[in-house]
């Protein structure tokens, strides 16, 4: 029986990253659906929980994507709430590879160093991957901090990262690379989880801090966050400053992306979320 992944992506178009990795995750067949939102998801589910029975609904299984964390999870729990009884398949939750990337810059940060009281800022926060990423950092122990051009976007990142996981996050407005630096000063940690080519800090400003430990760039595309590092910086040490860039954190992410697509189609009842993929991440670290 052939292994079919659906994703329903919540943008105009449905991402051709999530569709390539699916395959490489081990799907026989993977169909795309765009614009999806909890009103019209439903006819969708339907069709994954009611066309095979018993143990062949493992091989049926839901991702759910799309730029928009907020749009991800309200979908990601519609989705589980037309489940009932043996009428479920495994799901997964990764907008804009939120959960992959985040979880794997993390536990790539947290193998071998305790982050259990350190300050830790994320930079332009307030995206998907920045957002759990902050949620991943704070359920370290971390004390973190999220920043973005506004403080109501960062305030309402803060609040939306506490309602998800109970955990308390401080959102400042950092707009220019003078408050950017300022909103690292007393920081041991940097995440840098800006847009895509966007740099927020120039070298001297992490370089020079003297708290600063470990950084990391999600942003593979030049110019990268944080001046200074490469995006193949994968525990790199500069003046005992250790670094993981976008490339070096890309590996993990890819294996434990594959690992969770493969994991769906283990059982009919998984859900991998923030938590479950977290956790994955930080056994294959
Ligand atoms: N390495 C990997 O394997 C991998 C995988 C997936 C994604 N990524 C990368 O991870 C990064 C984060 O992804 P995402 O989807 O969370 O990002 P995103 O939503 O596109 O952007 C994150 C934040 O960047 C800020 N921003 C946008 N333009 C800016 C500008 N000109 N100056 C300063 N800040 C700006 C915005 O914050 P405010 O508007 O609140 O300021 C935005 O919320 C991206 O670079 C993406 O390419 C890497």
């Amino acid at each position: 029986m052939k292994k079919l992944l659906f994703l329903f992506d919540t943008d105009p178009m449905t991402s051709v990253f999530d569709v390539v990795v699916g395959y490489d995750g081990g799907a026989d067949d993977v169909h795309g659906y765009a614009n999806v939102e909890p009103d019209n998801v439903g006819g969708l589910v339907d069709g994954t929980i009611f066309t095979r029975g018993g143990k062949e609904k493992q091989n049926t299984a839901i991702f759910v994507g799309g730029s928009n964390m907020e749009k991800g999870e309200a979908l990601f729990e519609a989705v589980q709430k037309k489940f009932f009884g043996p009428f479920r398949v495994s799901c997964m939750l990764d907008s804009n590879g939120s959960n992959t990337t985040a979880a794997a810059g993390v536990a790539l940060l947290a193998k071998g160093h305790k982050l259990k009281g350190k300050k830790a800022v994320v930079l332009a926060g307030t995206g998907p991957v920045g957002m759990r990423a902050a949620a991943f950092l704070a359920e370290e122990g971390a004390e973190v901090t999220l920043t973005s051009r506004t403080k109501e976007r960062a305030d309402a990142a803060a609040k939306a990262i506490e309602t998800r996981f109970g955990a308390k996050v401080r959102g400042v407005a950092a707009f220019d690379d003078e408050s950017r630096a300022a909103a690292i000063q007393g920081a041991n940690i940097i995440f840098a989880a800006g847009a895509i080519g966007v740099q927020l800090l120039p070298e001297a400003a992490w370089k020079d801090n003297l708290n600063v430990e470990l950084v990391a760039d999600v942003n593979a595309q030049p110019p990268l966050g944080l001046e200074g590092i490469e995006a193949t910086d994968k525990g790199k040490s500069y003046d005992g400053k250790v670094a993981f860039g976008a490339l070096g954190i890309g590996g993990l992410k890819l294996k434990l992306h594959r690992g969770c697509i493969k994991q769906l189609f283990e059982s009919s009842d998984g859900v991998l979320d923030a938590e479950e993929i977290y956790a994955l991440a930080r056994e294959m670290a």
